[in-house]
């Protein structure tokens, strides 16, 4: 977070911005979750994609705000610090963290998936179990994720996406669309997951201080990084619809690979898969990344135990932090399920995003209505896709909630704590 003796060297321009954000973005989501989601929107599930675009949107332009008002290296637990209570910002840190850990074991799953289409005989949660262990340890030794590096993967990710719509376009069965209901609840409900694929379009305003004329490129690229994803997500989901429909999509573990095994060109099933593995690895690589250095910056405000802070002494590494969600991570794998895991993904940013809209509202900025108005629809939305997952997943709900009750009592200790040794200390 922001550290006022240090200041982060400006590195990043417009396009390494948005390919960051457009990095954050695309990953298990559309590889995975439109299976979820094309099970519960059916054959409308491209307007399942818009509405949680719009909800994206509404939060995005509340970041654009913040970021302007300060762009700090850190994120809305340090907005909500500031604007709205320090319990709000420990709030806001923690469930950051929840939403990323389950983030990271939603992805590794998901890699799981797409592996265990070419090696079928894979165990997939021993899988990716595994593949978290790995990625914690190239944690533990230090990630050095240049900004040209991110673009590659970007590139390949896009690429892959792009063939996709390019050749199976040329594949679609116009009765695979049938029966088109694009208004019912299954469709707000389907909004709900595939959210999930949205989650990192904030990316942007976390790395505000390195970028470059970040008062207008921070907007922008979180803005372009949207607009390039909602475009994306929205023609590999007719697309996928057109090849296999809805119901077979919503069957299968890896449905982009079965959708355009329909046109029966290995190559492009191959290039696809290897999209598949790639946006999945490195949406986890950044996940393990930023929940470490998260839970580093909260125990050095001692928002949460200090130990979480300690650097190691070779690596420069918050190693304690990245052991213990890298165990954590792991362990979800094996006994949660996707969808579950989606949803209390889903539940966790939902809530923090909301806090940021909040944020964004407490900004003192009278002349400004019309932004005020737009921190008001995001934050409204966010409480309704809450709502919704009341209704659609109630035991993850029920989780996310149980995860803001251990945070706030865990809070509550801890200042009682620092109060008595206050009190100690002057007598
Ligand atoms: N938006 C990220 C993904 O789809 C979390 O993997």
């Amino acid at each position: 977070m922001a550290n006022k003796e240090t200041k982060l060297k400006k590195t990043l321009g417009l396009l390494d911005t948005t390919a960051l954000s457009v990095g954050a973005i695309i990953g298990g989501g559309i590889f995975v979750v439109i299976g979820i989601t094309a099970g519960i929107a059916g054959s409308a599930l491209v307007i399942s994609m818009m509405i949680a675009s719009l909800v994206a949107l509404f939060t995005a332009l509340s970041f654009s705000e913040l970021a302007k008002w300060q762009p700090v290296e850190g994120s809305v637990y340090e907005y909500a610090h500031q604007l709205i209570s320090p319990f709000s910002g420990f709030l806001a840190g923690w469930m950051w963290i929840i939403s990323n850990t389950f983030i990271g074991a939603a992805v590794s799953i998901g890699f799981a998936y797409y592996l265990s289409a070419a090696i079928p005989s894979l165990p997939t949660k021993i899988v990716a179990s595994a593949l978290v262990l790995i990625f914690t340890i190239i944690n533990f030794i230090g990630v050095h994720k240049s900004a040209r590096f991110n673009t590659l993967l970007v590139i390949v990710k896009l690429f892959a996406l792009l063939i996709f719509i390019i050749v199976g376009a040329f594949y679609i069965t116009p009765s695979n669309f049938e029966p088109f209901s694009p208004i019912n609840t299954g469709v707000l409900f389907g909004a709900v997951y595939v959210f999930f694929a949205y989650a990192g379009f904030a990316r942007a305003a976390v790395v505000a201080e390195e970028v470059k004329n970040s008062n207008r490129n921070v907007p922008r690229a979180m803005l372009y990084s949207l607009g390039i994803s909602t475009a994306i997500y929205v023609l590999v989901g007719f697309v996928a619809v057109g090849l296999i429909g809805a119901p077979e999509l919503a069957n299968s573990n890896s449905p982009l690979i079965d959708a355009i095994s329909v046109t029966g060109n290995q190559l492009v099933i191959e290039i696809v898969s290897i999209g598949g593995l790639i946006a999945t690895a490195s949406v986890l690589l950044t996940a393990i990344l930023g929940v470490s250095r998260m839970t580093y910056s909260m125990g050095r405000r001692r928002d949460l135990p200090q130990t979480l802070s300690k650097l190691h002494t070779k690596f420069c590494t918050p190693y304690y932090s990245i052991i213990i969600i890298g165990a954590i991570m792991a362990v979800l794998v094996l006994f949660f399920d996707l969808t579950r895991v989606v949803a209390i993904s889903a539940f966790a940013s939902l809530f923090y995003y909301a806090l940021a809209n909040i944020a964004a509202i407490k900004l003192k900025n009278r002349k400004r209505i019309k932004q005020k108005l737009v921190s008001l629809a995001g934050l409204v939305s966010c409480l309704i896709m809450l709502s919704i997952i009341l209704v659609v997943s109630p035991d993850s709900w029920l989780f996310g909630v149980s995860c803001l009750a251990i945070g706030s009592i865990y809070y509550f200790l801890r200042n009682r704590q620092k109060n008595t040794i206050k009190i100690n200390k002057n007598n």
